[in-house]
């Protein structure tokens, strides 16, 4: 394989989010473009790409992967157990959680770029941050995320009435309230946070957001909030989609339970971290807290005696509300993309800003 020169340091700052552009699992762009790796005038042909990508899941990407690198017989893809060898040294590395803690030896100093296939990245080893470059699929689960979270707040508050046999007489109005009309706080105003507030701006719901950056809102309509405190005072419900970090751990605290709307709706589709659960029990319980529909949870799975699984004023799903039946393809061909903008010193899509941790 001929040798490489290293990129450029990357210019780590995320860029704004571009605009979703269609649906389904990839359509969106999802991009978080960024200056990326200037021009490279001895990028090689040959390149060696270490994959680490555990099976079940791993396998439709890595499938999807081998066909469209069909007619690229200057790539080779190789396991990143397979890889070790003082001889393989890959260049880039695409991987997903699961990843081994340890640096694997010798070759990763010639890792130039590391991609992953989840949208955060808290779940990976520091030292594959530390990569010249490091890409992650951010905006692939946004759609599908956009569509739960619709449902977890119709359903949250409207509780239809479905019958198998004629009704004698006019049902009451079916309780519950309407969403048009109410606010929805948005904490973490990225790729996700952005679908959704679309979705509930077409419901007419009033849409508030926090983002951790001074930027301006990126999406018409929504008003951006200075702070958490306020932006819970005139929440009927909130949703959680902000990045995992040291910042957010615990966001929602008994300090932040205790400025919630009464009767909130608090979704979370980000990471368990991100609410301290402790704190809620005694808010779910007092009413502080309506409902809490839960996508993620500390830990994962939570033990099957965990007080959250009975709470009645709780819902939760098993970390799934990313999925969609084309993701593994709308990974593959993010990767492909990138790896085709690698090649041609274009900027990388989804690039992370080590320093702040997504
Ligand atoms: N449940 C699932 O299956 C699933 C699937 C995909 C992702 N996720 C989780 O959802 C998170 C968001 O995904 P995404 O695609 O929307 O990512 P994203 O586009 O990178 O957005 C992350 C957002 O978090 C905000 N943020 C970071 N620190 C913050 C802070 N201290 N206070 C307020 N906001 C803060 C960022 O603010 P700025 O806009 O100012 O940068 C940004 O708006 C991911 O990091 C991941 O943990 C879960």
């Amino acid at each position: 394989m001929t040798s490489v020169s290293a990129p450029a340091p990357h210019q780590a700052e995320v860029a704004e989010a571009a605009t979703e552009t269609g649906t389904g699992a990839g359509a969106g762009t999802g991009t978080a473009e960024a200056p990326g790796i200037p021009a490279q005038t001895t990028v090689p042909r040959g390149l060696l790409i270490g994959v680490q990508l555990p099976s079940p899941w791993g396998a439709p990407i890595r499938q999807a992967l081998d066909g469209l690198l069909v007619g690229e017989p200057d790539i080779e893809i190789v396991d990143v157990s397979a890889a070790e060898g003082p001889e393989r040294r890959p260049r880039v590395l695409l991987t997903g959680p699961g990843l081994r803690v340890e640096r694997p030896p010798a070759w990763f100093g010639d890792v130039e770029w590391v991609h992953t296939v989840s949208a955060g990245v808290d779940s990976y080893p520091s030292w594959l941050l530390s990569a010249p470059v490091v890409t992650c699929s951010r905006g692939l689960h946004a759609t599908q995320i956009s569509e739960w979270v619709v449902t977890a707040l119709l359903t949250g508050a409207r509780q239809n009435s479905w019958v198998t046999a004629p009704v004698t007489a006019f049902p009451r109005p079916t309780p519950g309230a309407l969403l048009a009309g109410s606010t929805l706080g948005i904490v973490g105003f990225g790729e996700i946070g952005q679908a959704v507030a679309r979705r509930a701006l077409a419901l007419e719901v009033d849409v508030v957001a926090l983002r951790r950056r001074d930027r301006p809102s990126p999406v018409d309509g929504v008003r951006l909030l200075p702070d958490l405190a306020g932006l819970l005072a005139v929440s009927d419900a909130v949703l959680l989609s902000a990045a995992a970090t040291p910042d957010t751990h615990h966001l929602i605290d008994e300090t932040a339970l205790r400025q919630v709307r009464p009767g909130v709706h608090l979704l979370n589709i980000a990471r368990g971290t991100l609410i301290d659960q402790e704190a809620l029990r005694p808010a779910l319980d007092d009413g502080r807290v309506r409902l809490a529909s839960l996508d993620v949870t500390d830990p994962e799975p939570l033990p099957a005696d965990h007080w959250l699984f009975t709470h009645p004023q709780v819902r939760i799903s098993p970390h799934i509300s990313g999925w969609a039946p084309s993701l593994e393809q709308a990974i593959a061909r993010r990767f492909h993309e990138n790896l085709l903008r690698y090649r041609s010193g274009q900027p990388l899509i989804g690039l992370v800003d080590p320093t702040a941790g997504y």
